[in-house]
């Protein structure tokens, strides 16, 4: 939906170089309470001017900017009057733009490093005069431009930060956004509150009154109809709905009996005619469709692509009985917006459970995308802002195709209940250590092997259940989490005691690459 025009006020621009912590940035400034956007280098400063910004950011980026066909960005840029903040390639950039000198360094730095700050900078204000900071570069200024002031060094990088405080223009060789810079934030909050003046007003409890109001004014008295997974941005997005528009909201709630265990019920508990939300409610228990459909099939490809397209089968069916409504909700983030490259512009359609598009056979006029602004982080707070229950707005990241990528070879209503059982035992008992909300995804799953046990007097046959547990920051890559030993112990005994059907437990120790974080 199009809530750009003025309703977060104030707002800080990033424009993405192609670094690949522009969305930290923007992260960051928001955690400053200051509403962020990101868009690319190639975007219009025409565009740019009528957004009138409070402050710019140039992000990093992986060219050198003396180069030919190097990103770069209009001289006008500088000439605004609005604070500019460049961290690495956008701070050589726009030394290159504005007549410094950039070359290739005699002395690469990456890693954490040591700032020595040089002079008084609103941009350090209370920062430590020697400061660890992240470096990554092989460029670096060897000259600054006219009016600049250098303002930070490093052994090897004479310029690691420099300032025109007349023009409100500061450069920065280092990344403030990343964690390693222990006074990032800092500096961060320097810029956008300190430079740029901004009030800090985005906050989710505004944004939640703001977003309620703007889907009131938008739908009317129109229908809108929403296909709820129970995950995180769909809960979150029938919730917005909801306070805004109560019944007029219709939420289509697919079992496919690949869930966790009694993740359905407890979805229904929240969102039902029993829960604490005025809409629409709509169970699908659509389990033993979906066996049908898996039974006899092996490969992971063809699994995902049965557990898709019988999602939309399912949702156009129920989509008919209810007939023709105004808005198709989804709950479409701003990561999505940004990974899509549409930079904020036009409406993405988020395929609901990854399974490639729309049901063509949904009859609504428009898309609307309450969440469309907000990072994971943000739409988490949204939800406890709105009374969503801790358990479902903390929960952990859950596949589209469910337990059926868990579940390797065929899927069977037998090895649901197993690996369901072993994952609630799993959860349960990483909850009780307290690692819950520190380990980035973790989840059982059932292999495909059987192998001869022995329990009591009696030979077994039965399956090898395999945990994992991954910390990652942003699911491309992933490490094995250390889970304390002693509870591995915990859940393999009470996997092997209580679910029927189990004889071995593995803990799976790869990371990704070279594996992947699911099974299939
Ligand atoms: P992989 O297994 O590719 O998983 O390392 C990376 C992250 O993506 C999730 N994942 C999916 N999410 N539909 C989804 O909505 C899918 O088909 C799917 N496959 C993997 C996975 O849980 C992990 O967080």
């Amino acid at each position: 939906m199009d809530m750009k025009s003025g309703l977060f006020g104030e707002r800080v621009i990033v424009i993405d170089f192609g670094g690949q912590y522009n969305q930290l940035v923007a992260r960051r400034v928001r955690e400053c309470n200051v509403y962020c956007e990101i868009y690319s280098y190639k975007t219009d400063i025409g565009q740019i001017k009528e957004m009138a910004p409070k402050g710019i950011i140039l992000t990093g980026g992986p060219n050198s900017c003396y180069e030919e066909n190097a990103p770069t960005y209009a001289k006008e840029l500088f000439e605004l009057g609005i604070p500019v903040l460049g961290l690495c390639y956008g701070a050589q950039l726009m030394m290159h733009i504005l007549g410094g000198r950039v070359e290739k360094a005699p002395v690469k730095e990456y890693g954490k490093t040591e700032v020595s700050v040089d002079s008084d900078s609103p941009l350090f204000a209370d920062v430590s005069a020697k400061t660890i900071c992240w470096m990554s570069h092989n460029d670096y200024i060897s000259q600054t431009a006219p009016g600049f002031q250098v303002i930070a060094h490093t052994a090897d990088c004479p310029v690691a930060a420099a300032q025109h405080t007349d023009k409100n223009l500061y450069a920065i060789q280092f990344h403030p956004e990343v964690l390693h810079t222990m006074e990032g934030t800092k500096m961060i909050y320097n810029f956008v509150r300190g430079v740029c003046g901004c009030a800090g007003t985005w906050r989710m409890d505004s944004f939640v009154e703001e977003t309620v109001n703007r889907i009131r004014e938008r739908v009317g008295g129109g229908k809108v109809l929403l296909a709820l997974s129970g995950g995180v941005d769909s809960s979150v997005a029938a919730g917005l709905l909801s306070r805004a528009i109560g019944n007029q909201l219709t939420c289509v709630f697919v079992d496919h009996g690949l869930l966790r265990k009694n993740e359905g019920d407890e979805v229904e508990a929240v969102f039902g005619t029993n829960g604490d939300f005025d809409l629409n409610f709509i169970r699908v228990n659509a389990q033993e469709r979906y066996y049908a459909k898996l039974a006899g099939v092996t490969d992971p490809e063809a699994k995902r692509k049965i557990i898709g397209e019988e999602f939309i089968r399912v949702f156009e069916e129920e989509a008919k009985k209810i007939g023709a409504v105004d808005f198709l909700a989804q709950g479409t983030i701003y990561p999505d917006v940004v990974e899509s490259g549409l930079g904020g512009e036009s409406a993405v359609i988020k395929s609901h459970h990854n399974v490639g598009g729309l049901p063509d056979f949904v009859d609504f006029k428009e898309i609307i995308e309450p969440l469309r602004d907000l990072f994971k982080d943000e739409v988490r707070k949204a939800g406890l802002e709105l009374g969503i229950p801790e358990n479902l707005v903390f929960r952990q990241p859950f596949p589209g195709p469910g337990l059926g990528i868990r579940i390797i070879g065929e899927v069977t209503a037998e090895k649901v209940r197993i690996v369901q059982d072993a994952d609630a035992i799993y959860r349960e008992e990483i909850a009780k250590a307290g690692l819950d909300r520190s380990v980035g995804q973790y989840f059982a799953a059932l292999t495909n092997m059987r192998s001869v046990g022995v329990m009591g007097d009696e030979r077994t046959y039965d399956y090898a259940v395999a945990l994992r547990a991954v910390n990652t920051v942003d699911f491309m890559t992933a490490e094995a989490a250390e889970i304390p030993f002693a509870v591995l112990q915990t859940v393999m005994s009470r996997i092997i005691n209580e679910v029927r059907g189990v004889n071995r437990v593995f803990y799976d120790l790869t990371s990704k690459p070279p594996g992947t974080i699911e099974f299939e």
